[in-house]
């Protein structure tokens, strides 16, 4: 199937990553949110995001703005119903992404492809809400969208193999990488990603460092490029924790205990660079 026309739920900082992609790569893009002011704040990162590239000289000025022509914004749901692919990029709770699925299914075009950008939650019991758990995938990008090279790609058990092929045909075309996992409980990345960050909360929590001396022990001990604190206020503290309860309820097993200062933080309000409060401030 000929995918032109991709429908993106959510603008938060993974939906306006996704929308920048598409649109860069020669989509056409509808983006919805639920506010006008998440949609004009989407547009300015998406509008920023560009510039920087064009700074660095890896993407010119003619096709910055016909990126940002190719992307058009609604807050009504129904209206991205006859695109080719809708790709839900909304807050990671199962209640949230299920009501969404249920309101566009009498909007969908008969060959509309269903995508979640979940990260975490199973894509065989989302898939089951809606009326084409066969052309349903997890498509899952990695933040900052515009830069991080993987789309992991997750088969439902219902999902056939032509909706796989076109998606990762798609993931190619759009100059990515994918990489496929089974549906278990947070896939690959974050099935390894995220407790390695509750263990560095631990390591915080029970005074073998601090937030310093945890972050810098990984960035020049082991490479990583953030800090895994830094990282975890980059991802969003609600979100990691969203996460490591999907595995702890998924597969039953207390090493994925969250940590109680996650869960302190979180219940604080304070959810990292977004709220610009997390283990930095970022006022
Ligand atoms: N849009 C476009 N370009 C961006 C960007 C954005 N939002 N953010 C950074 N860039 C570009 C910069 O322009 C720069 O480009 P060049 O290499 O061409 O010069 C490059 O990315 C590096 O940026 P900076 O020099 O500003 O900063 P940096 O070197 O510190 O890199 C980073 C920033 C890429 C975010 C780097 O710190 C990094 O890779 N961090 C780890 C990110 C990571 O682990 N992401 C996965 C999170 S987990 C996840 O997403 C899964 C989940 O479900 C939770």
């Amino acid at each position: 199937m000929q995918i032109r026309t991709v429908g993106v739920v959510g603008a938060g900082q993974m939906g306006n990553g996704i929308a920048h992609v598409f649109a860069l790569a020669g989509y056409d893009v509808l983006l919805t949110d639920v506010s006008a002011e998440a949609l004009d704040a989407a547009r300015a990162t998406i509008e920023k995001n560009l510039e920087r590239q064009v700074s660095r000289g890896k993407v010119n000025g003619d096709d910055r703005d016909a990126a940002l022509a190719r992307i058009r914004t609604t807050m009504t749901l129904a209206d991205l119903g006859p695109s080719d692919l809708i790709i839900e990029a909304a807050t990671e709770r199962e209640t949230v992404k299920q009501a969404i699925f249920e309101d566009l299914g009498p909007h969908l075009g008969p060959d509309t492809i269903l995508a979640s950008n979940t990260s975490s939650i199973s894509i065989t019991r989302l898939a089951s809400r809606t009326d084409r758990p066969e052309r349903f995938m997890g498509v899952h990008f990695m933040n900052p969208v515009p830069v991080m090279q993987l789309v992991e790609l997750i088969r439902g058990i219902a999902t056939s193999p032509e909706t796989y092929a076109t998606l990762h045909e798609l993931v190619e075309k759009i100059g990515k990488t994918a990489s496929s996992s089974e549906d278990f409980p947070a896939f690959i990345v974050n099935r390894i990603l995220i407790p390695m960050i509750n263990e560095a909360i631990y390591t915080l929590y029970e005074g073998v460092g601090n937030v310093a001396s945890i972050d810098r022990a990984l960035k020049l001990g082991a490479n990583h490029p953030m800090g895994p604190l830094e990282l975890a206020d980059f991802i969003g503290l609600d979100t990691c924790l969203a996460i490591m309860n999907v595995l702890h309820d998924g597969l039953a097993d207390t090493k994925y205990r969250p940590c109680p200062l996650l869960v302190k933080y979180v219940e604080a309000g304070w959810l990292g660079r977004k709220t610009r409060r997390g283990f930095y401030d970022y006022t």
